[in-house]
């Protein structure tokens, strides 16, 4: 199982990350988040002081950016040019303004081969990664041993995200209508996109996380691991 490599894409709010960093953990895997690779150049963006309606300047501000991060499922964290942005990168700002900057084409090409080069790394020390996002399975990572399409109810993914926020003491959250309001339009700016819109892969296996607890989840994609291996 060391070498696996695992693609969990689905809509915002599903449980991806959780669930991802679970099935890292219990399979000994490296985890990449890809939304904070995006979060984190658009926090670079705002920086800049550049629109992130000017694709052409998102897309020079993106090139000129920096990017580190862990791939450790028990110690996550992101920087841009040195500075770590790993709590900026859920603020308001940052998802308000994330689906326009994802949507340049530029952005895509340098973050996907950013995203290839990590799993190459990986695999080149023996180690399996779990990486989360939107097209993966689709266009990230073709070949990938296991590929899940993670989704969940529009009201149940609104609560968790509620609940995360809470728990992580974010102030700007006012209600879970709101939040619902704001992942429907993400999701909507995401499927729609020209530019590698999100997208089900079709070797992808559908886990609904909908009457699921996170460990079941886990466990869920776990097995469906294992029998690929
Ligand atoms: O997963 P998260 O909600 O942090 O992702 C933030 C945003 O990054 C998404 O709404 C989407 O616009 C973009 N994204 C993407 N492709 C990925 C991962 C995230 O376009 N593979």
């Amino acid at each position: 199982t060391a070498t696996a490599v695992i693609a969990v894409d689905g809509p915002s709010g599903s449980g991806k990350s959780s669930v991802s960093r679970g099935v890292a953990r219990e399979l000994g895997l490296r985890y990449l988040d890809t939304g904070a690779m995006y979060r984190a150049i658009t926090w670079a963006v705002l920086r800049d002081g550049v629109p992130a309606s000017d694709p052409a300047a998102v897309a020079s501000a993106a090139c000129s950016a920096s990017l580190e991060w862990s791939t450790d499922p028990d110690e996550s964290w992101i920087r841009v040019d040195g500075v770590d942005v790993s709590r900026a990168i859920r603020e308001q700002s940052v998802t308000s303004a994330v689906s326009a900057v994802a949507a340049v084409p530029e952005v895509r090409a340098l973050l996907v081969d950013l995203q290839r080069g990590a799993v190459r790394s990986a695999l080149a020390v023996e180690q399996g990664i779990v990486v989360e996002g939107r097209d993966i399975g689709a266009v990230v990572l073709p070949d990938a041993d296991l590929k899940v399409w993670l989704v969940a109810d529009p009201g149940v993914r609104a609560a968790r995200r509620a609940a995360e926020d809470a728990a992580a003491g974010r102030a700007h959250v006012t209600s879970s209508e709101s939040i619902a309001a704001d992942l429907a339009r993400r999701d909507a700016a995401d499927a729609s996109r020209a530019a590698s819109p999100t997208t089900q892969a079709e070797d992808a296996v559908v886990v609904d996380a909908t009457h699921l607890g996170l460990a079941e989840v886990v466990a869920a994609v776990v097995g469906l691991a294992r029998e690929r291996m």
